[in-house]
Order: structure tokens, then C-alpha cells, then sequence
């Protein structure tokens, strides 16, 4: 284990060179008792977890990290905090790339230029047994130097949308951990109203036409709205769907 990257209080630093799961370790605290606050961060993961299962490539170059967070709150409330972390992101790549970058979020929590994934949240928790939340892990991929090229949704990097070559995944993750502070702040005195229409004066589609992928079917409508607790409003066959879990395309 290592530390060279200082990120803001209160956040500490957990590194490895390799691991197999940036998710996966930080569970592993969280179930050991280690307190909140936590940024566990890898160079290259050996066994990268997506959403629904899906493999996460990660080899060297690119940003892996999780957030290891106790929040004191309701359950519908954590899980808001994907989009605190998505919008952060957002922030972070207006820093590093040309204006002309068109950088949108994706429902839920995805990030991409021009329509290209360049990041992945996922989002993982345990409740107490009285049904709050007791850990909270919020792992995040973004890719720097390269991106898959074999993959359902196109991808691309910070590096093919025109960064500066001097670009690295810490100079990345400081930058996301200043944004994150700053956002997560905001969420926390002002609720999250401002953050959802933040989020949805850059998010990718809304008024057009969508597939949405759930578990069982398949649903194509109109992307009407983000509800007040983070779900997605679809008008489906002249009916508002609500939709909390899902994957979209166009
Ligand atoms: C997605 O499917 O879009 C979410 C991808 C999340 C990948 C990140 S990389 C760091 C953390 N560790 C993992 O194993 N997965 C997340």
C-alpha cells in the first residue's frame, strides 16, 4: 500500500498499485467497522465490476476509486448521492477538456462526451437491520489514457476527447475530490432540488425518444423528467412510467 495523493479533509486516502476491486475493498472495510470518508483508489483493478454484473475494464492509465460514506439519512436520500458524484464528475471534465467537449450525464449516473461513455458509477449499500443505511459505496471508473473499444455503448477518454497529454488519473482525482466536497455541501444545506436541476440542465436526451433496458422488459418512450428522489420519467404509450433502475439508449 501506498500514499502520494493528498485529497482534501475529510477525506483519506487508501492506494494500491493493483487490486482486484475498488468496490470490493472498500466493502471490505466498511464490513471491518471503518469509519466513513474513505477514498480507496487503484491503478489497475484485476476484477472490475460494472453495473448488473458487467466487467469493468481497468487496465493502467485509467481512474478507479470508491467512496466509503456512512451518511446519517433515509435510504431514498443516499442513493441521490450518485448524482452528486455524476454532476462532480461533469464538473471535473469541463476542467480538463477543450469548451468544445459536449459533456453530458447519462441516467442514472454515467458520464459522456459526445455521446461516448467516458465514466461508470456504481453504486452499492448495506442496510441495518431497522432498514437504515449502514455503508454506502460509490465506486467510479473514468477513463483517462485509454477506453474499451469492444463494448455495447461507444467509449472514449479524457486523453481522445483532447486533454492535455500531461493528463493522470490524480490529477483527476484531486480535482474530482475538490468538486465532490463543494457538490456534496451544497446537497447537504440546500437538499437535493439543486442538484437534480443542475444535473438535468446537462443531461443527455431529455425530450427525446429513449430505450429504456429493465430487468424483465424493454420499454421505448418519450425522457420526460428526473423525479424528486432521482428516478426517471418516461411517457410510455401516453402513461408516465417511473422507472428507479434501468440502463438507456437512443
Ligand atoms: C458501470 O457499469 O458503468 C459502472 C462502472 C463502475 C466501475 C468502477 S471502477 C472503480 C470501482 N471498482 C469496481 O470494481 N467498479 C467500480
Amino acid at each position: 500500500m501506498t500514499q502520494k495523493v493528498k485529497l482534501p479533509s475529510p477525506f483519506k486516502l487508501v492506494t494500491y498499485d493493483t487490486i482486484r476491486s475498488t468496490n470490493e475493498e472498500a466493502k471490505r472495510l466498511a464490513i471491518n467497522g471503518m469509519e466513513g470518508d474513505i477514498i480507496v483508489w487503484a491503478k489497475k483493478q484485476t476484477l472490475g465490476v460494472g453495473r448488473r454484473g458487467r466487467k469493468w475494464v481497468s487496465q493502467k492509465g485509467n481512474l478507479y476509486f470508491s467512496i466509503l460514506l456512512r451518511p446519517d439519512c433515509s435510504v431514498s436520500k443516499a442513493m441521490q448521492l450518485g448524482f452528486v458524484v455524476s454532476l462532480s464528475i461533469a464538473q471535473v471534465l469541463d476542467d480538463v477538456l477543450p469548451k468544445i467537449a459536449k459533456v453530458n450525464c447519462k441516467w442514472p449516473n454515467d458520464i459522456l462526451v459526445g455521446n461516448r461513455k467516458i465514466s461508470g458509477i456504481l453504486l452499492e449499500s448495506r442496510l441495518t437491520p431497522l432498514g437504515e443505511i449502514d455503508w454506502l459505496i460509490i465506486g467510479v471508473g473514468l477513463n483517462v489514457k485509454n477506453f474499451p473499444k469492444d463494448v455495447e455503448f461507444p467509449a472514449t477518454s479524457l486523453i481522445e476527447e483532447g486533454a492535455k497529454k500531461t493528463i493522470s488519473a490524480e490529477i483527476i482525482l484531486k480535482l474530482f475530490s475538490h468538486h465532490f466536497l463543494l457538490t456534496y455541501e451544497k446537497w447537504d444545506k440546500l437538499g437535493f432540488e439543486t442538484i437534480r436541476k443542475t444535473w438535468l440542465s446537462r443531461v443527455a436526451w431529455l425530450g427525446e425518444e429513449i430505450t429504456v433496458q429493465l430487468e424483465y422488459e424493454t420499454l421505448k418512450g418519450e425522457f420526460k423528467n428526473l423525479d424528486k428522489d432521482g428516478a426517471l420519467i418516461i411517457l410510455h404509450n401516453g402513461v408516465d412510467r417511473r422507472i428507479t433502475a434501468g440502463d438507456i439508449f437512443i
